[in-house]
């Protein structure tokens, strides 16, 4: 059993102390938000994640996860202190540190002994070193001490399962000794460990989520292509991703990745990157096509509706992707305001995400259910794939509908089938015009003419 303070309650922070907790460990959390602290205390979860509750409680229960404001006491014993606070990224891809500064500052005047510092945030390259020049500047008095990279790779949704069942751990230090430490920690899991240097461990987690935002725009590129030659992404991606060397993950074709991580994290690593005189043009084109995607996704709209004023979008899911409450980056919610802006009447529905969305958007309208979006609307518009969209009474939403279209930007529907049951259905890359007919043959005709 170790004692750990873990900075931070936010997504990172919460998953990585209760997870410690549940392995054994000692772990006290702290935030500055004292509100969120209070409510931890009462068991109420600041975010919303899939079995986090009763893992909160189970550890708060055991006696081996507490909560708290005060960084003397999580600091009081604890021998790691894991930084896991915000990055938000500037208008330029730039990331705001302040509040990793601000813990840094923290930790260092009020540490009593030594400490090994666990920086879990997705922080520039070099960021480590520049937290141990703030411990330095800011002790009372010298006490020894390590910084260690560990990047988080949780998803939302999965976070849990993710902490538990790791691909890898990257450990990135100076301090070999330290690293070590951190890895004894994380033993019980048994996935494989990399012990590198600071600014390696650093860049793992930029590079590797960089690799996955490429391999989706990749899909989209060659759903595009798909799309124009009559050929289907799904069947492709399937074909492609039985090579080991590719995989099929990470290649649903459609309206592209949102989130608090890609989006930020492919700008961030272009802008480091770009500030150091390179020119990262793989990076820029994985942005531009991701971009694209919002406003071929409105394009297929005005396929199916015409032109925008005075018509009724539904659109079927706001979060930027199904089981998490995030809206950040969330494509959806940049549709709606595109649709908006065109002058239709967008309203939307999903299972969590629709209150916030109208703090952010409040043009937009909100139905109750599926069935109530489709009421009346001209067209409905898949933006996320939540499972319940995947089952839905569709003969019903036919004749709820003023008209039967359907642009699906996750390719959750079979177009035979929509077909079949009279839509007008558009998805990304499958290769099916909007009555349902092969685009190929209408390719091989115009080869056979040419
Ligand atoms: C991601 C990384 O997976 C995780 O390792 C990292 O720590 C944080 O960023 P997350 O943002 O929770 O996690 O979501 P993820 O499931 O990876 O999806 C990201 C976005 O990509 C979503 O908007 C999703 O809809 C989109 N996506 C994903 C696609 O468009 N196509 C795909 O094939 C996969």
């Amino acid at each position: 059993m170790e004692n750990l303070a873990v900075v931070g309650v936010g997504y990172v922070g919460l998953v990585t102390g209760a997870c410690f907790a549940d392995l054994g460990n000692r772990v006290v959390a702290l935030d500055i938000n004292a509100e969120r602290i209070e409510g931890l205390r009462r068991g109420v979860m600041p975010i919303y994640e899939p079995g986090l509750e009763e893992l909160v409680a189970r550890n708060v229960a055991a006696g081996r996860l507490s909560f708290t404001t005060s960084y003397e006491e999580a600091l009081r014993g604890a021998d790691f202190a894991f930084i896991a606070v915000g990055t938000p990224g500037g208008a330029e891809g730039e990331a705001d540190l302040q509040h990793v500064r601000q813990s840094a500052e923290a930790i260092a005047r009020t540490m009593q002994a030594p400490l090994i510092i666990v920086n879990k945030s997705t922080v520039p390259v070099g960021t480590g070193d520049w937290v141990a020049d703030i411990i330095r500047a800011n002790q009372r008095t010298p006490i020894p001490f390590s910084v260690v990279s560990n990047p988080e790779f949780l998803r939302e949704g999965s976070a849990i399962a993710d902490f538990m069942n790791p691909a890898r751990n990257v450990l990135g230090s100076t301090d070999t000794r330290a690293a070590e430490k951190v890895a004894q920690l994380h033993l019980p899991l048994r996935a494989p460990i990399l012990i590198t240097d600071l600014r390696t461990a650093e860049m793992v987690k930029y590079a590797s989520n960089a690799f996955l935002a490429t391999k989706i725009s990749f899909i989209n590129e060659i759903a595009n292509i798909c799309e124009a030659l009559g050929a289907d992404i799904k069947e492709v991606a399937t074909g492609m991703g039985y090579d080991p060397r590719i995989t099929r993950h990470f290649l649903e074709a459609g309206l592209g990745y949102g989130g608090s991580c890609f989006p930020k994290d492919v700008k961030a690593l272009a802008y480091m990157a770009a500030e150091q005189g390179r020119h990262p043009q793989l990076l820029q084109a994985v942005m531009d096509i991701n971009e694209d995607r919002r406003i071929q996704l409105i394009e297929k709209v005005r396929m199916l509706v015409g032109d925008l004023p005075g018509k009724v979008v539904g659109l079927l899911g706001l979060t930027f992707k199904p089981n998490t409450d995030d809206l950040r980056e969330a494509p959806a919610l940049d549709v709606a305001q595109r649709l908006i802006a065109a002058g239709a009447q967008v309203r939307a529905y999903d299972p969590v995400g629709m209150l916030r969305a109208k703090e952010l958007l409040p043009a937009l309208e909100t139905a109750e259910s599926p069935y109530a979006l489709a009421e009346g609307a001209d067209v409905l518009v898949v933006c996320t794939e939540w499972n319940e969209f995947k089952q839905l009474d569709l003969a019903r939403i036919k004749e709820l509908l003023r008209h039967p279209g359907v642009v699906d930007g996750r390719n959750i529907y079979d177009p035979k089938v929509m077909a079949r049951l009279g839509f007008q259905y558009l998805g990304f890359g499958q290769g099916y015009g909007a009555d349902g007919e092969p685009l190929a043959m209408a390719g091989s005709e115009k080869q056979a003419r040419s």
